[in-house]
Formats: C-alpha cells, structure tokens, sequence
C-alpha cells in the first residue's frame, strides 16, 4: 500500500523528502513550486500523487493520470556541469525501462524517453518529463544550485481505455502482466534503479551502452517534428550526448528534442 511512512521506510536518496497526495493538479508543478521556493527544496524531494487532475506531457500535451498510476516528479540538484544536464532524460529513461522489466514487462525506450511495450508500433506505458529550473548566473556554470525535476508517469493499475491517450497506442502494467502490483514495490524499483543511474551520469558511455541494448528506434525510419519542421529519414545512432542522428536526404541531421514518429521501412 502507498503511504508516506512506507516510501520514507524505503529510506532511498531520492525520497529524502516525500509528499504523497491524494489528488494534485500535477506533481511535475508541484515540485517545481518546492525546488524554487526559500530556501529550495533539496536533491531527492520526492512529490507523489493518487490522481492527478492536471497531469502534463512533453511538447504541451496533457497527461491522463486516474488513480491507479504512479505519478511521481522529483527535484535533482545534481553535481554537474549545465552543458551535461541533457544526459539526465536518457540516464532516466533507461532506469525506469529497466525497472519495469524488472516488474516482468518486456519494455523497450523510443527515443528520447518514452518506455514502450510490444512489437511493431509500441505500446506507450510511462512517459518521461524533465525540466530545468535555477539560476545560471551565479553558479560557474554548475547545476548544483540548479534543479531538474523529473516527472514519470507510468500506467500501473489501470486500463487503457481508462488513459487519455489512443487505447490502441497505449499499455499498462494490468495489461501487460494480467493483475495489479503493489505501486509502493514499483516506487522502490523505479528510485533504486533511477538513482544508480543518475550515479553514473559521469560515466555516460555507459548509460548510452545500456540505452542501445533497450532501443528500439535505433535502424528505423522516422519522422520528426521539431520546431515547425520536420525531418525525416533513416535513425542511425545516437550522439554521445544522446542526440539522434538521422540520415536524411539532405545529409546526417543530430536532432536533440523533438517528436519521433517510427515509420515502417520504405514509407509510411
Ligand atoms: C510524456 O509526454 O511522455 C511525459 C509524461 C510525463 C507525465 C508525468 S506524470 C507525473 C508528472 N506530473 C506531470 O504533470 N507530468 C509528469
């Protein structure tokens, strides 16, 4: 059962400061109200919701969130360089696609952070959102004083139809496994694999080696908007700071943030 004594007992870096709400707007604003409010909320405050009526996705979208989900966002002060704080969105996405696999679900990251299950197409089963937040004037460029909070959303107990999104387009861990888990064993798996993960942001090669094993755009075609525009072509890797590179008609595009859509080979 989710309570607060149970997440702090879990006595996890990450949950050095928890919140559990019955019902929030949405945890991601939350926690960024703690992180800039005086003095700042710490690495590790932990913000988690039964329902959210306001939950919110990458690129503006909303973000469907009935009971039965785990909506979480957490404040990281982390002990790095501005320029390296894109790497956090990869490092999280394979923690949380290696936690639910450890919950039994066969997940696959379609880049830059959704966790998927299934074959051709995906199922979309977490979403992943991470903003930046601080003052970088008076930091020398380190994101200590800084903050990220990371907000994951993961389709637990619930049906799909029950979701916002495209039931067709999206899985949960109901679906998936055929019977609820417990949210607070799935809270302990997913902040003990996200914090190792985050531990080794300095030794990135090693979260991308991991990254590509979970992959599942890496050799496909796609589509992507960003910006206004759109490119298309053939996904031929990753950057070393987790772009996607695509080759496209026009020569090799690194793309950093945008929409992907995979493309089945030859067109649409
Ligand atoms: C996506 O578009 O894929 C990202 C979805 C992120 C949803 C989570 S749920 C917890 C946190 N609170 C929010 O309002 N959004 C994030």
């Amino acid at each position: 059962m989710l309570n607060r004594e149970g997440i702090t007992a879990l006595e996890n870096p990450l949950a050095r400061r928890v919140e559990l709400h019955e019902t929030l707007a949405s945890t991601q604003e939350r926690a960024k109200k703690l992180a800039l409010a005086d003095p700042g909320a710490p690495h590790g405050t932990l913000v988690v919701s039964k329902v959210q009526t306001g939950g919110r996705g990458r690129l503006g979208r909303s973000w469907g969130s009935p009971a039965g989900g785990l909506w979480m966002s957490l404040v990281l002060r982390l002990d790095l360089p501005l320029r390296l704080a894109p790497r956090v969105t990869p490092a999280a996405a394979v923690g949380v696609a290696k936690a639910l696999r450890e919950m039994g679900v066969n997940t696959r990251i379609k880049w830059p952070n959704d966790i998927l299950v299934g074959g051709a197409g995906g199922r979309k089963i977490c979403g992943i959102l991470a903003e930046s937040g601080g003052h970088a004037s008076n930091t020398g460029g380190h994101a200590s004083n800084n903050f990220i909070v990371l907000g994951v959303g993961i389709n637990a107990n619930v049906d799909p139809r029950d979701l916002e999104a495209q039931p067709r387009k999206t899985a949960t861990l109901r679906s998936e496994l055929g019977h609820d888990v417990d949210i607070l064993e799935l809270l302990e798996t997913v902040l003990t694999k996200l914090d190792f993960e985050l531990g080794r942001l300095h030794d990135f090669g090693a979260v991308i080696e991991d990254w590509r094993a979970l992959d599942c755009t890496l050799g496909r075609r796609v589509r992507v908007q960003r910006f206004g525009e759109v490119v298309e072509g053939a996904a031929v890797d990753l950057g070393p700071g987790g772009a996607l590179v695509i080759r496209t008609n026009d020569g090799i595009v690194e793309v950093f943030e945008g929409d992907v859509e995979h493309l089945y080979q030859g067109g649409t």
